[in-house]
């Protein structure tokens, strides 16, 4: 993290990010870039040319500190915050977990001087807001990236079924008591039944996806299993009706499938 404020990655010494800290799944290092500050007076911002309101950071501190991170032991990015930047999600984070080393370079102030920019590989943005600097940025960036490096969180299937993870949101979860203030758990939920649990965590998936997120629904690549659960939640929801089109081709499949099947059972090869 190249930053002028270091201090502000306390939440990092916290909970799971800072048991994978201890367990050495991952490194967290803070470079103070006002160390490679020229002047006197360690300044790292200046106004910019031009005029205009507010200070803008100066190149050579963050060249200088970027410069002597030396040459990296393996697959490294560098990251630079900006709310002008490709826009984070969990796609990119898988991306990221894939790196050994990811340097995130903060912004602050006004920003930074456009010649920062030579420095990155990416630049990535946390959302169309923006903030007072790129350290809360490149902390959600950190967190979501160290839960999918392996190891880190206890069970890696709790990373799998994740929203996001497969292009759906994830699933209701409940647990213990099964009834609260009126308000009960799904039957089948307690019904110990394996495969009809997955197939309604499946469902709701895709159920909550269409009525929380269409933009995401839009992009979902339906397995042949999900034909069935799409036409019940097709009753349920006669709006979804209208994106049938997107699993109808799903349809053929099936009956070949089931097709197929019979043949091998008659020739008992199966
Ligand atoms: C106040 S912002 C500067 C915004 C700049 N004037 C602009 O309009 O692009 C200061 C710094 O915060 C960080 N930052 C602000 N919003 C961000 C966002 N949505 N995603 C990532 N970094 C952000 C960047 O590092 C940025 O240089």
């Amino acid at each position: 993290m190249l930053t002028i404020f270091p201090e502000m990655f306390t939440p990092l010494q916290e909970s799971i990010i800072k048991r994978a800290q201890e367990a050495e799944l991952i490194q967290i290092k803070l470079v103070d870039f006002r160390d490679y500050a020229l002047s006197k007076h360690k300044n790292v911002d200046d106004v910019p040319y031009g005029g205009g309101a507010g200070m803008v950071l100066k190149p050579e501190p963050i060249y200088r500190a970027v410069k002597d991170l030396g040459i990296s032991n393996g697959k490294r990015k560098i990251v630079l915050l900006t709310p002008q930047g490709e826009v984070f999600n969990q796609k990119k984070a898988i991306e990221f977990a894939n790196y050994d080393e990811l340097v995130f370079l903060c912004g602050h102030y006004e920003g930074f001087d456009e010649r920062i920019r030579v420095l990155a590989d990416e630049e990535i943005s946390v959302g169309d807001y923006v903030l007072t600097g790129g350290e809360l940025a490149s902390m959600v960036i950190i967190d979501a990236v160290a839960r999918l490096v392996p190891g880190v969180l206890g069970k890696e299937s709790s990373a799998e079924q994740d929203s996001h993870r497969q292009g759906l949101l994830e699933y209701p979860q409940y647990t213990r008591p099964p009834e609260y203030e009126g308000l009960e758990v799904p039957e089948i939920l307690l019904s110990g039944h394996h495969a009809r649990i997955m197939a309604w965590r499946r469902k709701e998936s895709l159920r909550r996806t269409f009525l929380r997120r269409p933009d995401l629904f839009q992009s979902i690549e339906f397995e042949k299993e999900d034909y069935p659960l799409l036409e019940e939640i097709a009753l349920e929801h006669p709006e979804i009706a209208e994106h049938r089109e997107r699993w109808e081709h799903l349809k053929p499949l099936i009956k070949r499938r089931s097709k197929k099947r019979n043949i091998s059972t008659d020739n008992t090869l199966e």
